[in-house]
């Protein structure tokens, strides 16, 4: 099968490469990214010169790049998105951009090639905030979306449906909870922890640190993301979460208990406007459907993302530093 990865140069999507291209020796992947300061091809260059990998540096708000990618795939995994909610508060144009017409217009070229499968990923941040006793968000819970983030990512989510339900367009959509693990940008909140601290600084926590999300371990999620893509039923949305509900407090504490450092490194700061409260995530239909269900407890998961950051220094010093950026014009020239 030929994958277009939309977004593999960031987080999820780039472990989401290595993923497939370790587990399915027949798969072959083009990675379209436009290389924002989100994306990093150092995330993947163990795939360089691999005859299964292809990189495309390209806009997918750009029907001229996106068309001929889409028209040789077989499916499309589509990642690709401003995904920082503290960016979006500050400039939601890149929001709307990326993530309500770039999905657009890889749906009209979905339609117009007759893609055989195309699988958009999506958050739970579409469902709005829980109160403390409220039920998991599952797949019948109404869209309540508060911030520019998570109204352009729902809007998102809409148009797929749309095209599904107007064109036949044969797609599938996942609502997944908070990932962490390796290659995570250090603007979110565990990365963010991990390196201040191993740099000697301060953690910011907004408000009272007691809102809650559900964790979820990137690797966990991208093979949910392979069963969907193998095992999926079209048409259909799989919400996936990591049993890893914990308010952001007991989150920053235990990196500090896992690092061997003290409270006094914690720094209260102002709240987020429109902070949502609490995410959490009932994943029966994918474990009931696909036998998925997440494998990875969140303590382990963050001793072994500590230890990531640990051994992979150079990887964040030069994300921090603003380096990596050179990365692209290294390799493949101007
Ligand atoms: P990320 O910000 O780390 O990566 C996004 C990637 O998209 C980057 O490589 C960036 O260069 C690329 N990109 C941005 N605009 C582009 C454009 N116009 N054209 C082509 N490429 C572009 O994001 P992530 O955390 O890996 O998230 C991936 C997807 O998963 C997103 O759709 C996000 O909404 C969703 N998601 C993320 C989380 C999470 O916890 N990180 C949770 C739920 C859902
Ligand atoms: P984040 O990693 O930005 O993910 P999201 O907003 O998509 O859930 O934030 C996770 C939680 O941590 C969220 O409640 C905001 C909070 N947070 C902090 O307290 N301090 C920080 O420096 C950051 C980045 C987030």
């Amino acid at each position: 099968m030929k994958i277009l990865v939309t977004g593999g140069a960031g987080f999820i999507g780039s472990n989401f490469i290595h993923h497939i291209l370790l587990k399915y020796p027949e798969h072959e992947v083009v990675n379209l990214d436009l290389l924002t300061y989100a994306g990093n091809l150092e995330n993947v260059k163990r795939w360089e010169g691999d005859g299964r990998y292809r990189f495309v540096k390209g806009d997918i708000t750009d029907a001229g790049t996106v068309d001929p990618l889409v028209a040789e795939a077989d499916a499309v995994i589509h990642f690709a998105a401003e995904s920082h909610v503290d960016r979006s508060i500050l400039d939601p144009e890149a929001f709307i951009r990326t993530n309500v017409i770039g999905t657009y217009v890889l749906l009209e070229a979905a339609r117009k090639n007759g893609l055989k499968r195309f699988h958009h990923v999506s958050t739970d941040e579409v469902f709005g905030s829980l109160g403390q006793g409220d039920a998991p968000f599952d797949e019948h819970t109404p869209y309540d979306p508060r911030s520019p983030y998570s109204a352009s990512k729902a809007s998102s989510d809409h148009l797929v449906r749309a095209y599904h339900e107007t064109y036949g367009l044969p797609v599938t959509i996942s609502n997944c909870s908070n990932n962490y693990g390796p290659y995570h940008f250090p603007e979110k909140l565990i990365p963010l922890a991990i390196t201040n601290l191993l740099e000697g600084g301060t953690v910011p926590v907004y408000g009272d640190g007691l809102q809650v999300r559900d964790w979820l371990h990137v690797e966990d999620h991208c093979r949910a993301i392979a069963d969907i893509l193998e095992r999926g039923t079209i048409g259909e949305t799989y919400c996936i979460g990591g049993n890893g509900e914990r308010p952001n407090i007991w989150i920053v504490k235990k990196l500090l208990e896992i690092l061997g450092e003290g409270e006094d490194r914690i720094e209260y700061v102002k709240d987020r406007p429109g902070h949502d409260r609490r995410y959490a995530i009932d994943f029966s239909k994918i474990r009931n459907e696909l036998g998925w269900e997440p494998s990875v407890d969140l303590e382990e998961g963050l001793r072994k993302t500590v230890a990531w950051y640990r051994d992979n220094e150079d990887w964040w010093k030069r994300v921090k530093s603003g380096e990596y950026r050179d990365y692209y014009e290294r390799q493949y020239g101007k």
